[in-house]
């Protein structure tokens, strides 16, 4: 039996005596096979639940956090540039709709654009992005779409089905705030390939990415003084505890965040204070001193290393922007 499949025959075999909550058997077993592995590992994904987003939010706002600031300073200074080069009658579409505020900045410099596709597994923040959009930019249309990125067949059939020539010039993916940057690059250039094969030659990628620089920057960038994206980092443990009948966020954790200079890449970690012992619906779960829970990669590029994966998924750099710091980038690149 592996572990995954034990967590669930515990789980089943407490059911009826403990009915509270109903528990999320997917995220059990992720949880489970993550804290089973010699290296432990938490699945990232489950960062973002309301508090979760919420500190996220106050992280983009403390000084050491350059990456938001920095990219919306580009989108100031050049989003006419990019609007340019993108042309008239243009529709985009934007995997994960988080940033209603990046995209507005693209948007407002477009010549006729044919319309905006906000794109997430989400409805919910779909309905958010899509509401605060349609405010914004009354006269266009925004079509939202639930779509999940891991069904192949599904992101075929959606991309069939958008408008076509002469309706529209150019089809853009909008792909902000170094979020590609947290896929290993294997997966980052599947995720990508998936696009430009289901775009035409000449569509378009707008991509935001962060630059290898300074590790001081960098390491303050996922530490800093306030602690608040310490707070980010182990609200996954209350998450746990919370959903899964866990004990982990009454252990002794401590957050860190070091730059892998190999892999070019921030890794966080949640790191064992002491030796302890922690409980995972029914089952326990050990920790040596200063054993650490890996819980996050931020893959940091030069605009070389990204061109190459990037023309490794189909596509191919037009133009760079960056600011003045070299801090970060925004590229465009066309579908080969
Ligand atoms: N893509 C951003 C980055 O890597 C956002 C992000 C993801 C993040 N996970 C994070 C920021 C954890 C701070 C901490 O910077």
């Amino acid at each position: 039996m592996s572990t995954a499949e034990q967590a669930l025959a515990v789980n089943s075999a407490h059911e009826g005596q403990e009915s509270e909550h109903q528990i999320d058997q997917e995220f059990l077993i992720e949880v489970t096979d993550g804290l089973s592995s010699s290296q432990k590992t938490l699945p990232c994904k489950y960062f973002y639940d309301e508090k979760g987003s919420q500190l996220f939010e106050a992280i983009c706002e403390t000084p050491e956090y350059y990456v938001t600031r920095t990219e919306c300073s580009i989108y100031e200074r050049y989003a006419s540039e990019m609007a340019a080069l993108i042309g008239e009658k243009a529709l985009l579409l934007e995997p994960g709709a988080g940033s209603v505020k990046k995209i507005g900045m693209i948007l407002e410099k477009l010549t006729n654009p044919v319309g905006f596709v906000p794109m997430d597994i989400s409805q919910e923040i779909l309905q958010y992005s899509s509401d605060v959009l349609s405010q914004q930019f009354p006269e266009m249309s925004i079509d939202p779409i639930v779509i999940d990125f891991l069904n192949k067949e599904q992101i075929h059939q959606i991309f069939s089905t958008l408008p076509v020539r002469p309706l529209v010039n150019k089809r853009v993916i909008f792909f902000p705030g170094s979020t590609i940057g947290n896929f290993n690059p294997d997966d980052a250039i599947v995720f990508l390939k998936q696009f430009a094969e289901n775009l035409y030659s000449g569509d378009g990628l707008l991509i935001g990415v962060d630059l290898v620089k300074d590790t001081a920057i960098l390491e303050a960038a996922y530490d800093d003084k306030k602690g608040i994206t310490a707070q980010f980092n182990k609200n996954l443990l209350d998450r746990i505890d919370r959903e899964l009948n866990a004990t982990l966020s009454t252990g002794s954790f401590s957050h860190r965040a070091v730059f892998n200079q190999d892999k070019s890449r921030i890794e966080m970690h949640l790191v064992s204070d002491i030796e302890q012992t922690v409980c995972l619906d029914g089952n326990k779960v050990s920790f040596k001193q200063s054993e650490t829970i890996h819980t996050e990669n931020s893959y940091k590029y030069t605009i070389d290393s990204f061109s190459l994966l990037a023309k490794k998924a189909g596509f191919q750099l037009e133009k760079v922007w960056k600011d003045d710091n070299d801090l970060f980038s925004v590229h465009y690149f066309s579908v080969i």
